[in-house]
């Protein structure tokens, strides 16, 4: 992680910076997480220093950025092995690297310093922006804006003059909607249901669709560097995703807008849609295990039993992880409430937080991992990676870790929904007893268990990433050197 000297090209370097930013933005998420979690038990902790309401947006945006990265990360590590060429704006990529760094710093400090005070006209503009998971303030909104569009001229006009393969056209596509997307979420009116209605665009149509999309590109990508799997099939099988995930995802949307004040037509247009969501993720599901399986068996019967066609084993652990991943938390979690015969009793609830926390992790932070060890894998030169004991501690406590946070979580929202909304009725009075009922608060007790387990989980995942480069290097070269012997 620390060095770029096998990297020949300039736009795999920038790749590699933002994987660094990343991952420490992973661990920063992580510790505002586990401020929120103590504050649910002990609601005093850190009051007035550091207050639930501004731990938590740190816990979400730290989340939404370090994915932002990674994703940036992951486009110019790819982009010159697809197109067979460097970037055409290396320089101006490396300003955009670092202004966005510098501008995430600014606003995480402001977050930290300017906590309470009154919302007026100036605070929309430097302080915070008050959406949910977006709260950055209008001009770092602009700022993202301008370092967008040089990200994407520079995608644009490497792909144009480079090779134009199909996961380049997908992601050329794909990233024009993310990027376009944004700017629904920039934008102000005082209007509350109109303002949830585009924030929507922003938030839905990122992770149910142009990001599911964009997963999609990275495990074609990754599938034939790990693998080696055959380029048209992988191809064929992107193709698919793309058309049924736009298929279901973009009207999917359709599952937020029951309760916000939209006609009432939505309730039919998002119970079809949203439940059609999780076909796509199936698809992929299969897509990785069956190519994979069909990979090994054809290695074994050409080199003989046992023989390993991995030649990076962490990243295809965390590649099958987000097919199991994504399939579960966004697809199952997903489904189990997107109704709006279910989701009048769930909405919002904790039921809403367990889905949110295994459908993030699943689909996104598996696979940008993986593509972290695929970026170390080539700065270090490696020809097969192969797992270290702490590559198997970083996977094994992470995944414990938030599988467990999702069950105490679910759990904790089968609670809401019986007590609080059936029972009671959902009123004032509903929730508090909601809340101090002795399932409610060992589930908020588990739930911060399992999240120090995902901490030391990430630990041993940050110390792998900066040791085992250098690990396999110098197993490689043994093995060359007793061979040569
Ligand atoms: C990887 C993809 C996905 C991610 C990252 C994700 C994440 C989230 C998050 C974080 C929320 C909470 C938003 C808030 O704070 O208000 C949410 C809400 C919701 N998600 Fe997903 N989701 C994904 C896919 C899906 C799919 C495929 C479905 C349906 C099949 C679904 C159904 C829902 C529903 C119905 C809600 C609203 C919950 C409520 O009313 O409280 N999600 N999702
Ligand atoms: C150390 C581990 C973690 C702890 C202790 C933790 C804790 C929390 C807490 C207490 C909240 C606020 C919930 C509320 O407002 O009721 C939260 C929200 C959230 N966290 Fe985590 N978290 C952790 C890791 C993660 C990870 C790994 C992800 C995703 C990759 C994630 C994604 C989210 C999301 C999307 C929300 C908003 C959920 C919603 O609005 O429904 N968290 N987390
Ligand atoms: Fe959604």
């Amino acid at each position: 992680m620390l060095t770029n000297k096998h990297l020949k090209y300039e736009s795999q370097k920038i790749g590699m910076n933002y994987f660094r930013v990343a991952i420490v933005l992973f661990g920063a998420q992580l510790l505002f997480g586990l401020v929120c979690a103590i504050q649910y038990l002990w609601p005093g902790f850190l009051f007035e220093t550091l207050d639930f309401n501004i731990a938590r947006i740190l816990h979400i945006n730290a989340l939404v950025v370090w994915m932002l990265f990674a994703m940036l990360g992951s486009v110019y590590y790819l982009l010159p092995d697809e197109a067979g060429r460097d970037v055409v704006g290396a320089g101006l990529g490396k300003l955009g690297f670092w202004v966005l760094t510098a501008a995430v710093t600014v606003v995480v400090l402001v977050y930290l310093f300017i906590q309470i005070g009154p919302g007026k006209e100036s605070t929309i503009w430097f302080i915070n922006e008050g959406r949910e998971y977006i709260e950055a303030p209008r001009w770092a909104d602009i700022g993202i804006v301008a370092i967008v569009l040089i990200f994407y001229y520079n995608v644009f006009f490497t792909y144009i003059k480079g090779r134009q393969t199909g996961i380049l056209t997908v992601l050329v596509a794909d990233l024009l909607a993310l990027a376009g997307l944004y700017l629904a979420g920039v934008f102000f009116t005082d209007n509350i249901s109109m303002d949830q209605f585009w924030w929507w665009w922003v938030i839905h149509l990122w992770v149910e669709a142009t990001w599911e999309v964009f997963v999609g590109a990275l495990a074609a990508y990754g599938l034939i560097k790990i693998l080696g799997a055959k380029r048209e099939i992988v191809e064929m099988w992107l193709w698919i995703e793309v058309l049924l995930l736009f298929g279901s995802g973009i009207l999917g949307l359709g599952h937020h807008y029951f309760w916000i004040g939209t006609p009432e037509y939505w309730w039919e247009i998002g119970a079809l849609f949203s439940s059609l969501e999780p076909v796509p993720l199936v698809a992929m599901f299969v897509h990785v295990l069956y190519d994979w399986g069909k990979e090994q068996g054809h290695k074994e019967a050409v080199e003989g039993e046992g023989a390993h066609a991995v030649s990076n084993s962490p990243a295809m652990a965390w590649i099958a992880l987000n097919a199991f991943g994504n399939f579960l938390g966004a697809g199952i979690w997903g489904f189990f409430h997107t109704l709006p015969q279910v989701n009048i009793y769930t909405h919002g609830t904790q039921f809403t937080a367990a889905h949110g926390h295994l459908a993030f992790f699943g689909a996104y932070a598996t696979i940008l991992i993986a593509m972290m060890y695929l970026g170390v894998q080539g700065a270090y030169g490696i020809k097969k990676m192969t797992m270290t004991f702490k590559s198997k501690m970083a996977i094994g406590l992470i995944t414990f870790g938030v599988i467990g946070m999702t069950v105490a979580l679910t759990i904790a929202g089968y609670e809401q929904v019986l007590v609080e909304r059936a029972e009671l009725g959902a009123g004032w009075d509903a929730y508090f007893i909601a809340q101090n009922l002795t399932w409610m608060k060992q589930a908020m007790g588990w739930r911060l268990v399992m999240g120090v387990i995902t901490f030391i989980g990430f630990v041993y995942l940050l110390w792998d990433l900066v040791t085992i480069g250098e690990v396999e290097e110098a197993k490689e070269a043994n093995e060359l050197q007793s061979a040569v012997a």
